[in-house]
């Protein structure tokens, strides 16, 4: 008979005995910081569709930056919108492009943190796919080639980790082999192992400025009902060469984070993504739920599913309430 013997309350009448005994604690070393980046000069242009965040140009990302270092924050993802989009984005390998001289002007700067890109094409290409066009569909094995290309690029420009979104076959491999031959052996690869087909993207593509003009993602993003095959995509990524496999987004999710979790010895990320993040501050704004509560419950949800590290728009916010408390 467990009552009156067992009161699973006792523990839970003081916040101090609830600390004793918390089992899921994030840290701010957890986090990664996603951050766009445009061409010019002066400009913090906030997002209308993620309250909080802003596009930045080179010379104010690094004004921000000396706050996310401040923070303890240990690494951003870095995104880039390009002076002019192309049918193969060829602003994404351009040595002199944006993603290109903010990782160097940030390492010259900032040389302990991680600096970390996001390896795709949507946001250089006209049509806003994220690969080559063939026969209106998006090509694998030619896409295969620019990513690769991409890769080597922001390594030439300092890039600490790279971390591919596209969801082509077999572009693991294909970046891992370019890296190594041309003696980046030393970079890790963070791959969107199981990035799931979602509507939970709509702010970012608002941000970021690559919605797709024709058609959809769905014929190489994952499709949400999925568990089984998101253990396959991270089985072959690891195989490939991954050295952290993530899931995305991460509150659907919270099932494959901690399957993949379970069954992986490698290090878990979840992307926490904007459309999560977006609803989080709209309820808020309009004061249906405490923003800041909402933020914490997430985060620990997703390192209590397994994650060990969880990429957020909410870092520097919560980052600043743990510095506080
Ligand atoms: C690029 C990419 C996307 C996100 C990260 N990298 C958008 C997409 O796949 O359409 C989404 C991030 C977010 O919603 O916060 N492929």
């Amino acid at each position: 008979m467990p009552f009156p013997v067992h009161r699973p309350r006792r523990m839970r009448l003081s916040e101090n005995l609830r600390r004793m005994v918390r089992e899921t604690n994030f840290s701010v070393g957890n986090l990664i910081y996603p951050m766009f980046v445009v061409p010019g000069d002066g400009i913090k242009l906030p997002i209308k569709s993620m309250p909080g965040i802003s596009h930045f140009s080179i010379d104010l990302l690094l004004k921000e930056l000396q706050e996310i270092q401040d923070l303890n924050i240990p690494g951003i993802l870095l995104f880039g919108l390009p002076e002019k989009k192309d049918e193969v984005g060829s602003g994404a390998y351009d040595p002199e492009g944006i993603i290109q001289k903010a990782v160097a002007a940030i390492k010259a700067r900032f040389p302990d943190l991680i600096v970390i890109t996001d390896i795709c094409m949507c946001e250089y290409t006209s049509h806003g796919h994220c690969g080559i066009i063939k026969n209106n569909q998006v090509d694998n094995d030619s896409t295969l080639e620019f990513l690769a290309k991409i890769a080597l690029s922001h390594a030439k420009a300092g890039v600490d980790m790279v971390a591919p979104s596209d969801m082509m076959d077999g572009r693991i491999g294909a970046i891992r082999k370019i890296l190594d031959t041309e003696g980046y052996s030393q970079i890790p690869i963070m791959s969107y192992a199981a990035k799931y087909s979602s509507s939970f993207y709509g702010p970012f593509r608002e941000a970021a400025e690559s919605a797709p003009q024709f058609g959809d993602r769905r014929s190489y993003q994952m499709d949400m009902a999925n568990a089984q095959e998101a253990l396959r995509e991270c089985a072959f990524d690891l195989e490939e060469g991954a050295d952290i496999i993530m899931v995305k987004p991460a509150l659907s999710y919270l099932d494959i984070i901690y399957r993949v979790k379970t069954k992986f010895s490698v290090p878990v990320a979840a992307y926490n993504v904007s459309g999560e993040y977006s609803m989080i501050k709209a309820a808020a704004q309009k004061g249906w739920i405490d923003g800041t509560k909402t933020m914490i419950e997430t985060l620990t949800s997703i390192k209590r599913a397994g994650a060990d590290i969880i990429l957020t728009y909410f870092a520097k916010e919560a980052a600043l309430l743990k510095s506080r408390t």
